[in-house]
């Protein structure tokens, strides 16, 4: 299983590691301490994902997708955080990431982190490019894509900002 901890930006030690079937109850807890705006940032409306979708989500196999959890033990575990893509393309090469940060833990390099990890590991499993859809303020997730390194196109549809990411083999995090 992947697991790395990584301090923030202020020490805080944090694991990175697999999503796995069980971590659905820690995610529906980590969505009810969000904010509204993170909330919306997400997902493009106010409306968190209930329990059976997150479920859904922990238990994908690498051709549907993969997702990491951010962890912190406080003393019992606790998600802070996730990323994860669902692959797109019946050849398996696409796939629309997303990524998530309790507001707490915000600004403070937890995003990036996650990103880098994803977009490693998604290589790994022959996914070539991410494609997003995402708010045109969402200036934080705008900030990691420009400064990940990685080669990006953006373009506005429906009032939204498509971003397509290229992943390689030399981009580690
Ligand atoms: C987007 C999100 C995941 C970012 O997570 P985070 O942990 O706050 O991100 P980081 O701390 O790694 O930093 C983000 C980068 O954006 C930059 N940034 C932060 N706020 C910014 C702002 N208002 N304007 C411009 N850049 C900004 C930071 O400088 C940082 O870049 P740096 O590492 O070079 O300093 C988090 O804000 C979040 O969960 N938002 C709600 C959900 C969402 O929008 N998800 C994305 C769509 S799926």
């Amino acid at each position: 299983m992947l697991l790395k901890t990584i301090r923030l930006r202020d020490r805080t030690p944090v694991t990175l590691r697999l999503m796995r079937p069980d971590d659905a109850p820690l995610l529906l807890d980590m969505h009810h301490r969000l904010s509204e705006s993170s909330i919306y940032f997400r997902y493009l409306r106010y409306r968190i994902p209930t329990l059976e979708q997150l479920a859904k989500l922990t238990q994908m196999t690498p051709d549907v997708g993969l997702g990491i959890v951010a962890t912190i033990e406080t003393p019992v575990e606790t998600i802070v955080g996730h990323a994860y893509y669902i692959v797109e393309t019946d050849d398996q090469t696409t796939a629309e990431p997303a990524v998530l940060v309790e507001d707490r833990f915000q600004g403070r390099g937890l995003g990036r982190a996650l990103l880098d990890i994803l977009s490693a590991v998604a290589w790994e499993q022959g996914i070539e490019v991410f494609n997003a859809l995402v708010h045109p303020s969402n200036e934080q997730l705008l900030g990691i894509v420009r400064r990940s390194g990685l080669p990006f196109q953006s373009k506005y549809a429906y009032g939204m900002r498509e971003i397509q990411v290229r992943l390689n083999p030399d981009f580690r995090p």
